[in-house]
């Protein structure tokens, strides 16, 4: 038995052992179950799951037990409480507030323990922990990303509870408007709500918030080995619009010797911003500018927006409006909207035949040479006649390079009623098969099946090779498909802060493929943030410069000499840092744990760490410190317990500690924690200019293993076991250092040969084979 369904006070509630660690708590909403889905976890995996259940019944209670967990329900008030098996009180309702009902409204109370942080929530400005404050799940086009506000352009409703006994996750699988208040209203107890739909949620129990995540991730999926070249520095802006700028642009990173991978084109590449045209006067030879770029060693990634065009002329418009795979509203016409071409339709992609149609139209692309697409405005945003004229007329007439900022709403109903004025109308329908769903339900969710299409498109045209796909919207799970960039930020010191802080919000939430517009996007960037910021974003998974139409140059050589030294040593550092990041997407790939780890992802006992969300940990090892003021020459870190190692001395610091560390422009802190194995390559200009058959290893004093991923970074052959899994570990003998090598899988020959194992200013060569070797 691994399902139960209990009558508690006027409802049934159907509790779901997935595993014996992950329970799903499904209510009923007066006296049925509105919904036997879930948009967003694959019913078909966690089905039955067979997980063994001990369930007793007494005069006022349930029990239902694992090996790991025990759930109480008193029969009375309807209150769950979830205890370990140390009998620790996990999780428990509050008062009889478990399930509340107002009209098509649920709500669910639970109790705060005391220490207890809030953590994770998808992709939200400042602070780490949200204790004390209201999360909105609603995909919203937010340009203005100062800290506080919210909600930004993707949803995950799922959150870490951490807590010195026991963490547990929750994940809330309803996909209308929702909202949690994490203590706000009272700090005694914590609530979340949705406007419709049931309450169905998922506790994750976990031993650390690793556990936790893994958890999590089983239920909403993970992400693929990213093609390795997409690891390399992305170039973007709005817009390199013609053939010319491209090619100048390529040559310009080649000619300084600077390492770059791939160039993209933002929506002056189509006619008219028709999606899937191009503009054949800018880009007379298109493809023969993709092959030469990619003699060049660049790929390129080009823009795609869900919005098409009213035109009767252009084929797009003609075919899906023909086949009907336009959103309508509920009294039968076509929804429009406005966007960049003007008055648009919108593909209903909740339909499968929607998703196909759509995800071939990449294909003459993808025939062409595109490697990659960018999904944006995906929310969808939706701009309305009035503010479509007044942005032409802003950007293009009067040059701005920002938008003006809206008054901020006075209450947050007015808040509620702005970020739904943004996208579709409500009342819009969707259908599935013979289902009819209305936007309401399926607007969180409408990013998350344009990529869905996008990757399934690929994968048709391409099936040889791994996608590279970006998006700006999606829900949780978007991690099965793409990687995320959080939109549209400013070149500012506060949205370089708050950058550091969001992606660990959308890491610890379970997707490891993230980044910000490095530079900023809105305003010109001056040199000392764009100085900040690249030291900063060869540390962001997604490592891209991109910046807004109208504003300043923000390549890496465009602020001068020193700048461009500056950023082209950070540069080279990412590309020698590939190895370990491709290692870590293995992770990511088999568990789920994101590259960016806030300390308590790797100090999950020490409440402490807590406090310092402005450094994290990059993988097990390093711990970056970035500087976020202008004109700081110095900052303060905290280095958790342990031992830890400047990155460009070598000092070495005893942990549990905060240390004032140097930080001129040409250094970020880093610190390498002791036992540290960094797998690095020799710089190149691009991902496969040079075969790597020496890979250099970076260790460090103290205990630690590192398990190293190879493979062809390209192929899904690794699926067939065509890779490399090597498990390097370190360790002190009788006053010596060793490393140990051993081969855990082997199926790709093309892979490492040798070592150079740099270990305290000593270097030492070895033929890559399984043993112990003295290394200092
Ligand atoms: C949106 C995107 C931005 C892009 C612009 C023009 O604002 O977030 O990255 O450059 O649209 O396509």
């Amino acid at each position: 038995m691994d399902e139960k369904v209990l009558r508690v006070k006027d409802e049934l509630l159907k509790i779901h052992f997935i595993t014996p660690k992950i329970v799903n708590f499904h209510y009923s909403k007066y006296g049925k179950f509105d919904k036997n889905y879930s948009l967003c976890v694959d019913y078909e995996k966690i089905k039955d799951s067979g997980v063994r259940v001990t369930y007793e019944e007494g005069e006022n209670y349930y029990r239902l037990s694992t090996d790991y967990l025990e759930i109480i329900v008193s029969k009375e008030l309807g209150k769950v409480s979830i205890y370990d098996k140390g009998k620790n009180l996990i999780l428990s309702d509050y008062e009889d507030k478990g399930y509340v009902k107002e009209g098509k409204k649920i709500y669910t109370y639970k109790k705060i323990r005391h220490e207890e942080a809030f953590l994770g929530f998808g992709e939200r400005l400042g602070p780490l922990n949200k204790r004390g404050h209201v999360l909105i799940n609603w995909n919203t086009d937010e340009s203005d990303h100062s800290v506080g506000n919210d909600p930004l352009y993707q949803s995950h409703p799922f959150f870490i509870a951490w807590h010195p006994t026991a963490s547990y996750g929750l994940f809330f699988d309803n996909t209308f408007l929702s909202y949690f208040d994490m203590g706000k209203g009272d700090k005694d107890y914590y609530y979340f709500c949705a406007e419709d739909g049931d309450l169905d949620y998922y506790f994750i129990y976990g031993s650390s918030p690793k556990d936790v995540i893994e958890g999590y991730t089983y239920l909403t999926g993970r992400y693929y080995m990213p093609p390795l070249w997409s690891l390399g520095l992305h170039q973007s802006r709005w817009s390199y619009d013609s053939e010319i700028k491209l090619y100048n642009l390529a040559k310009e990173f080649r000619k300084r010797n600077i390492p770059c991978d791939a160039l993209y084109l933002d929506i002056d590449y189509m006619r008219g911003y028709r999606v899937f045209t191009i503009n054949k006067k800018r880009f007379p030879h298109f493809e023969k500018m993709v092959k030469d770029l990619k003699n060049l060693g660049f790929k390129l990634v080009v823009i795609i927006d869900p919005g098409v065009k009213w035109d009767r002329k252009y084929e797009i418009f003609k075919e899906g409006l023909s086949k009907d795979f336009f959103c309508r509203m509920e009294n039968g016409k076509v929804f429009t909207g406005y966007v960049w071409p003007g008055k648009s339709v919108f593909p209903d992609f909740l339909r499968k035949e929607v998703r196909n149609f759509w995800g071939e139209k990449l294909r003459e692309f993808i025939n062409m040479g595109v490697s990659g697409f960018w999904n944006d405005m995906n929310e969808p945003s939706v701009f309305s006649r009035i503010e479509y004229w007044a942005m032409k007329i802003l950007f293009h007439i009067l040059k701005f390079k920002e938008p003006p900022k809206l008054p901020k709403p006075k209450n947050f109903e007015e808040k509620i009623k702005q970020i739904k004025r943004k996208t579709v109308h409500e009342k819009v329908i969707h259908k599935e098969d013979d289902k009819i769903f209305y936007h309401s339900e399926i607007h969180n969710l409408y990013g998350l099946l344009m990529n869905q299409a996008t990757f399934e498109g690929f994968l048709r045209a391409n099936p040889h090779e791994r996608p590279f796909i970006l998006t700006r919207s999606g829900f949780s799970g978007i991690q099965k498909y793409s990687a995320v960039w959080c939109g549209d930020n400013k070149s500012s010191w506060e949205n370089l802060f708050s950058s550091i802080i969001t992606l660990q919000n959308l890491s610890i939430s379970g997707v490891p493929f993230i980044g910000e517009d490095v530079g900023g996007f809105w305003g010109d960037c001056e040199r000392e943030l764009f100085v900040r910021w690249m030291e900063l974003g060869i540390f962001y998974p997604f490592f891209r410069i991109h910046t807004a139409k109208n504003t300043r140059n923000q390549e890496p050589w465009s602020f001068g000499d020193e700048v461009e030294k500056i950023a082209k040593d950070f540069i080279s550092l990412r590309y020698r840092l590939i190895p370990y990041i491709y290692s870590l997407f293995y992770e990511a790939k088999e568990k789920g744990i994101p590259l960016i780890r806030s300390l308590i992802l790797e100090f999950p006992n020490s409440k402490e760490v807590l406090s310092y969300e402005d450094e994290f940990m990059f993988g097990p090892f390093i711990l970056v410190a970035p500087v976020y003021e202008k004109e700081k020459r110095e900052r303060k870190v905290y280095l958790p317990e342990g031992f830890w190692y400047d990155f460009y001395t070598g000092k070495r610091y005893r942990g549990g500690t905060l240390v004032k560390v140097n930080a001129p422009l040409n250094k970020i802190p880093l610190f390498l924690r002791e036992g540290a194995i960094i797998p690095m390559w020799n710089t190149q200009s691009y991902v496969g200019e040079k075969k790597q058959e020496m890979l250099n290893l970076e260790v460090y004093p103290g205990d630690g293993k590192f398990l190293y991923y190879e493979d062809d970074g390209i192929s899904w052959d690794y699926e067939k076991g065509m890779y490399n899994l090597i498990e390097f570990s370190t360790f002190k003998k009788e006053e010596k250092q060793f490393l140990r090598i051993r081969f855990i899988h082997k199926g790709y020959k093309d892979g490492t040969k040798s070592l150079k194992v740099h270990y305290c200013k000593k270097e030492k060569k070895l033929e890559l084979m399984e043993g112990e070797f003295e290394i200092n």
